[in-house]
């Protein structure tokens, strides 16, 4: 009795001293066109033990975004580095009285399940910043990574504040079925516009009419988007939402109407080619100096001061069943390569996540 008694306690003590073990993707071999799971490896780490400032924070959800594929491109990386990105996260273990233990967090921590962070430490000048969730209600904590996150900051101030699009108008999305593109034309259709998706398969393409309410979707794989975009706006498209970049764009640019605007948000057809390689398409700049265009290129950090009041926008829209959020779900951390692939491929309709 006396022996088992002594067992349990120096296990419990054992158990008590142990430190936080973690696991992480690191970028192991340069990608080469589309990433191969071989390009990632999974890793572990003993976490150091809390300083003053310090917070433990355990991931829930982990996002996979097209901006990683960047990573060894624009952004500077080396081998064995961690795979940057953001995630939903519950502080499990806090020295910091502005992030108490249980509070859920959105960070810029990687593809990690376990962080040990300071809040006082200088992110680089991509990441956003990290902050506590403000509260969703009984909605998904998911939703912080997108519709009531990033993404959905970057659909809203890229089409709001960018192209500013008025009721009557004909609007294009491209990469309309993704986590950005979905609720572009959503809210172009609240603010009264004739809205136009272009997606990659018919699937994608029926849930973006019957689902969401889109007027027309254009399945670019295989349907000729400069013809069926006539047939759809005969009279010309006149703000143009850009996640795709190359042929497309020039296609929809070139079939745009006097003084009509564009917001340039990314250029997923480029990803996979290295830097110098990347796709040749149609000129562009006749139409957008005779027709007068506007075009902006932007970063939705661009819009930090106003960050907090565009998730309680999408949160209101939601709430009055003006918007739908949608999200195509990995489970298990092991699987953030092929869930980052998938994405990449247009498995996904709206935003990818992992749950842990
Ligand atoms: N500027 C900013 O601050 C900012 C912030 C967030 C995102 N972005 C950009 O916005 C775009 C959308 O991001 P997201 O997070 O919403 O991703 P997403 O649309 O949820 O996922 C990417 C989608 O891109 C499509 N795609 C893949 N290869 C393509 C190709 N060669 N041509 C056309 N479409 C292709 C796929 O859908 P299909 O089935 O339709 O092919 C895939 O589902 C990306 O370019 C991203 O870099 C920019």
């Amino acid at each position: 009795m006396k022996f088992t008694l002594l067992t349990i306690l120096s296990c419990c003590f054992v158990f008590a001293c142990a430190k936080q073990q973690a696991k992480k993707f690191v970028y192991a071999k340069k990608f080469d066109g589309l990433p191969k799971v071989s390009d990632f490896q999974l890793e572990e780490e003993t976490l150091p033990e809390l300083k003053d400032g310090d917070v433990l924070a355990e991931a829930l959800f982990l996002s996979v975004d097209p901006y990683m594929r960047s990573f060894g491109e624009f952004l500077p990386a080396g081998m064995g580095i961690t795979m940057p990105g953001g995630q939903v996260a519950k502080i499990i273990e806090s020295k910091n009285a502005d992030y108490p233990k249980d509070a859920i967090i959105y960070g810029s921590l990687g593809w990690r399940t376990h962080t040990v962070f300071n809040r006082n430490v200088t992110q680089d000048p991509y990441s956003i910043p990290t902050y506590i969730l403000p509260s969703f209600a009984d909605l998904p904590r998911s939703l912080g990574l997108g519709t009531l996150g990033m993404p959905g900051n970057t659909a809203q101030f890229g089409l709001l504040e960018i192209i500013q699009p008025k009721a009557g108008e004909v609007l294009v999305v491209s990469g309309a079925a993704g986590a950005v593109g979905n609720l572009v034309g959503q809210i172009a259709k609240a603010k009264g516009c004739k809205v136009i998706g272009i997606t990659g398969s018919d699937e994608k393409c029926k849930w973006l009419t019957n689902d969401l309410g889109f007027d027309h979707a254009i399945n670019y794989k295989n349907e000729s988007v400069n013809d069926v975009l006539k047939k759809y706006a005969p009279q010309g498209v006149d703000c143009y939402f850009d996640n795709v970049g190359g042929e497309i764009s020039s296609t929809v640019i070139n079939q745009m109407r006097d003084f009509g605007r564009i917001a340039v948000c990314g250029s997923i057809s480029s990803y996979n080619l290295p830097f110098g390689q990347w796709p040749q398409a149609t000129i562009i700049q006749p139409t957008v100096v005779f027709k007068q265009l506007k075009m902006e290129g932007f970063l939705v950090q661009r819009y930090w001061s106003k960050w907090f009041d565009g998730i309680a926008q999408s949160k209101r829209w939601i709430d009055e069943g003006r918007l739908k959020y949608h999200e195509t779900i990995t489970e298990g951390f092991e699987n953030m390569p092929q869930a980052f692939i998938d994405m990449l491929q247009g498995k996904n309709f709206g935003k990818a996540v992992v749950k842990v």
